[in-house]
């Protein structure tokens, strides 16, 4: 069974080629990155217009890599939910107009849950039920994955995303996009005790990081403190609340695996101390090119879920946002 999965929801162009859910036979992410550098993030029509650009070069790209013909394709999955409008409707258009001329079955593939399966792909013993971290620059979201793939919402952010908070921080202090690996980069030189930055809404499992980012935001223009003093306090912090939560959670769904997906998953940092701090649950990490956006996560999904025959219409619309969490 030869799955394609396409990837447009944000700044990635990315295809992917799978063989029977679990053998990689070529992926490609062409990263929009330099492109929005120089606004400070990610232009929503730049987005789209790139991704129009590439898409093309990117899908046939994989399959030449793949060894494959078009004609072996058996399952196509797309990402519809959620993202960028723009950017989604070219990855879906292009992936309808291959699935009508080549005549095989297209599937919706939501980001997030592409997101979480992502650790199953090189963990077999990532198996349900567990919980799944979302950490991005559009998503802190933590979910229950049933023994039957239902998908629970149990906590997210009300306010900012994580990622979102080391890509403004990472701008307040004059680093490049995406912040994150930049703010990383920085802290390694830092004190990350210099400055004592407070974990948002203690009590309670949702996430908060829009408080944290103007206390960050303020620290730096006291002009008091060094900025790799500033990046590592505040990375410290954003991983205490993280690991917070999750003792939270923990406490009262009891799971013991847990996934920890999307591009902050990238964070040696982040790893080690979910790994040393998180003793009585097994914590999963895919590596870091299935954390970043991905076809290779939007395949999978397409395989796993092919016998819910959930088909892509093609009169369908793309969504911006999916807070009702289905399999796809
Ligand atoms: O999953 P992803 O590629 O795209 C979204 O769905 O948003 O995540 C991108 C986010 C950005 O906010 C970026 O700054 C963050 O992931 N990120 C990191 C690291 N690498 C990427 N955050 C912290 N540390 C990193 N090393
Ligand atoms: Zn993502």
């Amino acid at each position: 069974m030869i799955t394609l999965g396409i990837e447009t929801s944000c700044d990635e162009t990315s295809a992917a080629v799978i063989k029977n859910g679990s053998e990689i036979l070529a992926s490609k992410i062409f990263s929009q990155a330099d492109i929005h550098k120089k606004f400070g993030g990610v232009v929503p029509e730049v987005a789209s217009r790139n991704h129009a650009l590439k898409i093309h070069s990117v899908v046939a790209e994989v399959i030449e890599n793949a060894k494959v013909s078009l004609n072996d394709i058996d399952l196509i999955g797309v990402t519809n939910s959620p993202g960028l409008i723009g950017a989604l409707f070219v990855g879906v258009s292009f992936a309808k107009g291959l699935s009508y001329a080549l005549k095989k079955p297209l599937i919706p593939v939501n980001h997030l849950t592409a997101h979480i399966l992502s650790g199953e792909i090189e963990n077999k013993e990532l198996t349900p039920p567990y919980a799944a971290l979302v950490i991005s620059g559009g998503h802190t979201h933590l979910f229950l994955v049933s023994t039957s793939y239902n998908f629970n919402l149990i906590s997210k952010t009300i306010d900012d995303a994580v990622g979102e908070s080391f890509d403004k921080v990472a701008k307040t202090l004059g680093l490049n996009y995406p912040g994150g690996p930049e703010i990383e980069k920085n802290a390694l030189r830092g004190d990350e005790n210099k400055i004592n930055f407070p974990i948002a809404i203690k009590n309670k499992l949702d996430f908060s990081f829009s408080g944290l980012k103007t206390a960050v935001i303020t620290a730096f223009k006291s002009d008091h403190y060094l900025p790799e003093d500033i990046c590592a306090s505040f990375q410290k912090t954003a991983v205490d609340t993280l690991i917070h939560k999750v003792r939270l959670a923990q406490k009262k769904f009891r799971f013991s695996k847990l996934v920890v997906a999307g591009g902050v998953a990238c964070n040696g940092y982040l790893r080690q101390r979910f790994k040393d701090e998180l003793k009585n649950i097994n914590v999963f990490f895919p590596s870091k090119v299935l954390c970043t956006d991905n076809g290779i996560m939007v395949a999978y999904t397409a395989f796993k879920f092919f016998n819910k025959r959930i088909f892509m219409d093609y009169n369908s619309r793309v969504f911006d946002r999916d807070e009702r969490i289905k399999l796809f």
